[in-house]
């Protein structure tokens, strides 16, 4: 369902196409690694591994060039955007994952605080599997498609959206990745 659904939308933009998909797989295989780690958390794994493939499909909206993206949105838009793409294609429950995993999330104050360019509402992730993709997210960069960032440097960037910003990253840290998991090849992926 979630491949033929980027298709349709992504079919004209090859070089987009496979840079979401990649980047879209990345974000979900850490969500599902966290998952498995934690059985006792009963997160529904069939929708984390659906809306993280769909979080960022709002994307071609946006103004980006350097990933590809020709579209006359501001880019912090795309959230939002992909929400609004999702509901058209009935998906609700997705489409909240999209509107809320920028940054730690974004409240309404800052919203009008910061004079961002989307309509006034709290984006914060609120239950469990939206907290989980909007976090397993921060690790991975679209314009840097092979590194993986460490949670300090995760952390350090989330400071441009605020103190309260960093509280909520560290909160979602301590509740998914406060003790060592690996990846596929046995690596340690974080351990605190
Ligand atoms: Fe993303």
């Amino acid at each position: 369902m979630v491949y033929a659904l980027i298709d349709k939308y992504y079919h004209d933009s090859p070089e987009l196409h496979a840079l979401l998909l990649r980047h879209s797989e990345q974000v979900r295989d850490r969500a599902l690694r966290i998952i498995d780690a934690h059985p006792e958390m009963k997160i529904d794994r069939e929708f984390v591994a659906q809306a993280a493939m769909l979080h960022d499909i709002g994307i071609i909206y946006c103004d980006a060039p350097k990933i590809f993206c020709h579209g006359d949105h501001k880019y912090i838009e795309h959230g939002w955007l992909g929400a609004e793409l999702l509901r058209k294609e009935g998906l609700p429950l997705h489409a909240r994952v999209a509107e809320r995993h920028t940054g730690s999330g974004i409240t309404a104050e800052q919203v009008l605080r910061d004079e961002l360019p989307i309509p006034v509402q709290d984006y914060c992730p609120e239950t469990i599997e939206e907290k989980l993709i909007c976090y397993a997210d921060k690790f991975y960069s679209k314009s840097h498609l092979d590194e993986e960032l460490s949670w300090q440097k995760v952390r350090t960037s989330i400071w441009r959206y605020g103190h309260d910003a960093v509280l909520r990253f560290d909160a979602m840290h301590e509740m998914f990745e406060s003790t060592t998991i690996t990846d596929n090849n046995n690596n340690t992926i974080h351990g605190k």
